[in-house]
Formats: C-alpha cells, structure tokens, sequence
C-alpha cells in the first residue's frame, strides 16, 4: 500500500516548469515536509541513459513505438528503484514529469493512442499521482520561450506540440479530480499562488487519513 504523498508537475516544452517545481521545493522546506525530487525521463543512473538515447537528436530514425516504450523502460525502472519504495515510506514524492506526458507526447503527440496507456500500465505498477500539476501554456508561447539547443522533442513540428496540448487538455477533462490546469501564462506570482492552493488540498487530504 502506498502512503506517500505523489505529485507530479506536467506541461507542454517552454511552460515553466522549472520555476514552479522551484516554488514546489521552497513550499515543502517551509512546512517541514521531506519531499524526494525526481524527474523523468530519468530519475535512476539506468533510467538517465535512456533518457541520454531518447532526447539525442542524432537518433532521427526512432520509430514512435520504440520511443513509447523507451520512455515507458525507463519510467518503470524510476518507479521500481525510487517513487515506489519512496511512497511505500510514507514519503512525499514530487516528479517533473511522468505517464501523463507519455499519454499527450505519445499518445495524441505520435498518435500512438491508447497503447500508450496499456503500455504505461505495467510501467508505472499502480503508482497513480495523488495530484498533477498542468501547466497550461499554448505551445507556440512555450516554444518561443526556449532558449539553446534543442533536444529531439523540442525539435518537432508545430503540429506535434499542437496535438500534444491538446492530448493535456484532454487528460484534464477526463481526470479532473487529479489533474489541476493552471494558466501558466500569466505573472509567476499569480501561478505558484494557484499551485500553493493545491498542495494545501493534497497535504490536508493526506492528514486525514
Ligand atoms: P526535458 O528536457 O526534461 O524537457 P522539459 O524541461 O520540457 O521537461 O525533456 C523531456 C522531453 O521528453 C520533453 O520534450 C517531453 C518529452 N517526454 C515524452 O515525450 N514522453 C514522456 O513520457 C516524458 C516523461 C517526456
């Protein structure tokens, strides 16, 4: 049984997720609460290097399968190794990422539909977020925001981000006691108030069992 805390931070490239899992970090440390900070792909020195084959612009022959299951490879040895024992713990987990991004990237972004899901249900082996953060941004607004290189993803079509986005909203519609969007175009201090909202929620839930 899994008595953690689980909470992951989803969003298209370019919505600012680093800032507001930095928010994330400094909420926690305020109120005492140990939390475990991982992202994905990645997580695990194993799940790291199929991030490394992944994000590498070099691989332009990847099929859309082999990435499905590369992505879900890696997270399964991130769950088994790290959120799992973690959770089991009582510990308070926060994930920059996971199975929701496979099911906008893969799933909507490649088209791979649900497979991605059937796929992802032996990946992640009952660890359901407790909340996920959306970040809501329009993709032509999060790209814009990206600056260096970019990675494989970042590389692709409009289009792909554009179906991706949608795949998020979708996700939101349908898990709506889970997945908390939040319009993460606007002043920073405006979104992590929005989000500071929702770990209050999700740790008084906690306390209550
Ligand atoms: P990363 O550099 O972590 O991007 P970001 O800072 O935007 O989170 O790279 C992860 C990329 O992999 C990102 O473009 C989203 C994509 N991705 C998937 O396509 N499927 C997945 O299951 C995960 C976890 C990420």
């Amino acid at each position: 049984m899994n008595n953690g805390l689980f909470i992951t931070v989803e969003g298209p490239d370019g919505s600012g997720k680093t800032t507001q899992l930095d928010f994330i970090r400094k909420y926690f440390e305020e109120k005492g609460e140990q939390a475990i900070f991982t992202r994905e792909p990645g997580g695990t020195p194993i799940s790291e290097k199929i991030r490394g084959i992944i994000l590498d612009k070099r691989n332009e022959g990847m099929y859309p399968l082999t990435e499905a299951l590369l992505y879900a490879a890696s997270r399964a040895q991130h769950v088994a190794q790290v959120i799992k024992p973690a959770l089991e713990h009582g510990k308070t987990v926060v994930c920059d990422r996971y199975v929701d991004s496979s099911i906008a990237y893969q799933g909507s972004g490649r088209g791979l539909g649900d497979s991605v899901t059937i796929i992802n249900t032996f990946a992640i082996d009952g660890c359901i977020p407790d909340l996920t953060i959306l970040l809501r941004i329009d993709p032509e607004i999060g790209r814009a925001r990206i600056t260096g290189a970019r990675d494989r993803m970042e590389s692709e079509t409009e289009e792909f981000h554009r179906r991706v986005y949608e795949g998020y909203l979708e996700l939101e519609r349908s898990y709506p006691e889970r997945i908390k969007g939040v319009d993460a175009d606007r002043p920073v201090e405006e979104i992590t108030a929005e989000i500071e909202k929702y770990l209050d929620a999700a740790l008084e839930s906690r306390h209550e069992f």
